[in-house]
């Protein structure tokens, strides 16, 4: 037994404010909060900010910049249909600033210069490992502005999936890729400045616990099964491969 409890972290103090189960209900990955409160120690916001939540899923993230940023966010999903995300919104209060949308990634239809920020967590792995995507990406943010990315990926490049693995490896998985490949991957354009590369400290463990409660307390069969099973390669793997690498640049 988890006690939901346990997942407010000190480690997290902003996100620990949160209510679990509802962290719980949003569920889409490894926990969205944990991650960009680490991202946002390196991505400055200001209060009135207009930040683009690229592939904000269920909108957790959204909520949490509204709230302990004051910013405007433009919550940006494919799979999650905007009136479900809209809903969420108006019961955390946030829908006077949190603006849902159902977009595309390599279709936004925003003006050049829009956004003071464009963060994306746990999704920018699906579309932003084409070498071209960050030159499409950037210019929908203000000169000075930021872009800031979470990913889940690996301590270092592999040729192929570790043996230890093989049962749980997944083809998505091969857009997982080190802190080092997502710093060149991004300073070979030449159009933005990169500030920041690091490594979630502590993710892949808290993947593990969020994972426990995933399975434990999610009201989603797939939710729960998919829980299962990355608890189960999380301990196969003894924290051997994965890591969270943190991108921040500026436009
Ligand atoms: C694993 S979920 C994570 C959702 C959320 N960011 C979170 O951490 O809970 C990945 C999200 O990326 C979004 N996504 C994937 N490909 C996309 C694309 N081409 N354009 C926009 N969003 C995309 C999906 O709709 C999905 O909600």
């Amino acid at each position: 037994m988890i006690d939901l409890d346990s997942l407010r972290l000190p480690t997290h103090p902003r996100s620990a404010r949160y209510d679990p189960a509802w962290m719980v209900a949003g569920c889409m990955g490894p926990n969205p909060l944990w991650l960009l409160e680490d991202l946002l120690a390196d991505l400055p916001l200001r209060t009135g900010d207009r930040v683009l939540d690229l592939g904000c899923g269920q909108g957790l993230t959204s909520v949490f910049l509204a709230r302990e940023y004051g910013v405007q966010v433009f919550a940006c999903d494919l799979w999650v249909k905007p009136s479900e995300n809209l809903r969420r919104f108006t019961e955390a209060g946030v829908d006077d600033r949190v603006f849902p949308l159902h977009a595309e990634a390599h279709d936004l239809k925003f003006a050049k210069g829009f956004f003071d920020a464009a963060i994306s967590v746990d999704s920018y792995q699906y579309y932003g490992t084409d070498a071209l995507y960050l030159s499409y990406l950037a210019p929908f943010v203000r000169k000075g502005g930021y872009v800031g990315i979470a990913v889940p990926g690996l301590q270092q490049e592999i040729d192929a999936p570790p043996e230890w693995l093989l049962p749980y490896w997944e083809s998505d998985f091969a857009v997982f890729h080190s802190a080092d490949w997502w710093r060149s991957h991004w300073t070979r354009p030449g159009q933005v400045e990169v500030v920041s590369v690091t490594e979630a400290k502590g993710a892949v463990e808290n993947w593990r616990t969020w994972s426990l409660a995933c399975a434990e307390h999610s009201a989603s069969e797939f939710v729960r099964k998919m829980s299962v099973e990355t608890v189960g390669m999380l301990d196969a793997d003894a924290g051997r491969t994965f890591a969270f690498p943190l991108l921040v640049a500026r436009v």
